[in-house]
């Protein structure tokens, strides 16, 4: 017998799910969904925004494409269209998706935002509660909950001394589409990851004045080496050789490609950029043009900022620019721990505590996919695993659970 202690348990609508709930319904919650359809699992998935993929329908840049060749960005049992390039561009990617959702009937509920979720000891399964724009709450019951909201759920937004004051156009880099309107226009972008220097390079191509401010390091990495991509390349390499000795390589070859990018203002890390991937999470700049803009001094690079008064900003080493608007490519944090009402599996940051390759797993039927900073091809790896664990109890605990939890009235059932 089910015992729900909470006496409002059932005042709004309650939902039996039949499978895993999926908490988002990017590219991991499809990967997943998709997975779990293969097996013949049915599984909820919960999208707070009103389409699949949010995060590259809606905050990203026009001219953004894949910056790894397309085999190690497709999602598990579906490969991209033969005639996509190399490189697909952002709509071929969105494209592929929704042919991905349509092919698996991948129907996920959209603009239901999920604002808790808590395993219930006594009962022995999940309950995670949505909510909709117009107030309207639904509340989900499941043995599994898959956790699939993304490394880039919310955009971060430091707070630098002065900002408020400063007057001109403030966004940040997931709000910035395109360069056209700042055509002219003196623009500061802060931060010097690969949004900063995609952003700049966008600034530079529709002669807007970018500077770029790098408060610290950053490994800046050709795309391809010797025409291979250099994801490709170390991946390969990794295969026969320790991974200090790949980085050693790879900043080998980098520097007879691009040069010293340090005498620009870029500072290289001490760390090899693998190892800092691995151990910070830190992804390298693969640079599609941003350094020759650099070079030729059509991107200018300032350090890190002081402070913003009236259209001026202050850098540390004092010096003082003039400029009209500022991008924040400050980089982006889990949402988790905002609804997730756990602390076992998931730590502060948002992020699972054990590393890579156990961050998928944790106890009472909670996953994780998407989490390990390996982008989209850590999110198919780990969609496959978190299926498969779950296809092999299904079929055995749902007879069971069906017996444990008699229909309620109010409550409605998934097949
Ligand atoms: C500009 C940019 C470019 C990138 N380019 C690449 C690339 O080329 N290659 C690569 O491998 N990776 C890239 N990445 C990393 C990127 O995060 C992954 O590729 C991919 O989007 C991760 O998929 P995901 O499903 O885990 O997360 P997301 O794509 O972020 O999807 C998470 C979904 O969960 C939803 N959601 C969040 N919170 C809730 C909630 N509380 N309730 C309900 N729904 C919720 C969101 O609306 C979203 O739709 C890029 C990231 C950015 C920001
Ligand atoms: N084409 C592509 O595929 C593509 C394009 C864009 C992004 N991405 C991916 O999307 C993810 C996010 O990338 P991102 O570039 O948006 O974020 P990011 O990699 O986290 O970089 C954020 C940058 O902002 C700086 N920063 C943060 N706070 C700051 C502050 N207060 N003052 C000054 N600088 C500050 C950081 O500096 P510190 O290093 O000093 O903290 C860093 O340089 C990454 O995985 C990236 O690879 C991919």
């Amino acid at each position: 017998m089910v015992n729900f202690n909470d006496q409002d348990f059932f005042s709004s609508k309650c939902v039996w799910v039949n499978g895993p709930v999926i908490v988002g319904a990017g590219p991991s919650g499809l990967a997943v969904g998709a997975c779990l359809k293969e097996q013949g699992i049915p599984c909820v998935i919960l999208e707070k925004s009103d389409c699949i993929a949010s995060l590259w329908q809606k905050k990203t840049y026009d001219r953004l494409k894949l910056h790894l060749p397309k085999q190690f960005c497709q999602l598990p049992k579906f490969p991209f269209p033969q005639h996509y390039p190399e490189y697909p561009t952002k709509k071929q990617f969105i494209e592929y998706l929704e042919s991905y959702a349509r092919k698996f009937n991948i129907n996920p509920r959209f603009n239901e935002c999920v604002k808790f979720a808590k395993y219930d000891e006594s009962c022995k399964l999940w309950k995670v509660k949505t909510i909709s724009p117009n107030g309207s709450e639904v509340e989900y019951i499941c043995q599994w909950l898959v956790v699939a909201t993304g490394e880039n759920a919310e955009k971060v937004v430091p707070n630098i001394e002065g900002l408020k004051e400063f007057g001109g156009e403030v966004i940040h880099a997931c709000d910035y589409k395109c360069g056209e309107k700042f055509f002219g226009k003196k623009v500061l972008v802060v931060g010097c990851g690969n949004s900063g220097m995609e952003v700049s390079l966008d600034l530079c191509n529709h002669n807007a004045q970018p500077s770029i401010a790098c408060r610290s390091s950053v490994h800046v990495l050709p795309r391809e080496i010797f025409g291979t991509s250099t994801f490709e390349l170390a991946m390969f390499m990794m295969k026969w050789l320790p991974l200090w000795l790949v980085d050693k390589i790879i900043l080998i070859l980098t520097w007879f490609i691009l040069g010293n990018i340090e005498k620009y203002g870029l500072k290289r890390p001490s760390i090899g950029p693998l190892e800092l991937k691995n151990t910070q999470g830190k992804t390298p700049v693969l640079d599609i043009g941003a350094l020759e803009k650099i070079r030729s001094r059509k991107i200018n690079v300032v350090p890190g900022i002081k402070k913003f008064s009236c259209g001026t900003v202050e850098l540390v080493n004092g010096e003082k620019l003039e400029i009209d608007s500022v991008v924040l490519a400050t980089g982006y944090c889990s949402n988790v721990p905002y609804w997730l009402q756990e602390s076992e599996f998931f730590s502060n940051n948002g992020f699972p505590k054990a590393p890579f390759p156990n961050s998928w797993k944790g106890q009472s039927g909670l996953y994780a996919v998407g989490f390990t900073r390996r982008g989209l091809a850590g999110a198919s790896a780990d969609a496959i695993r978190i299926a498969q664990d779950i296809g092999k109890v299904y079929k055995q605990d749902l007879k069971q659970t069906k017996q444990k939890f008699p229909t309620h009235r109010g409550c409605i059932y998934t097949s």
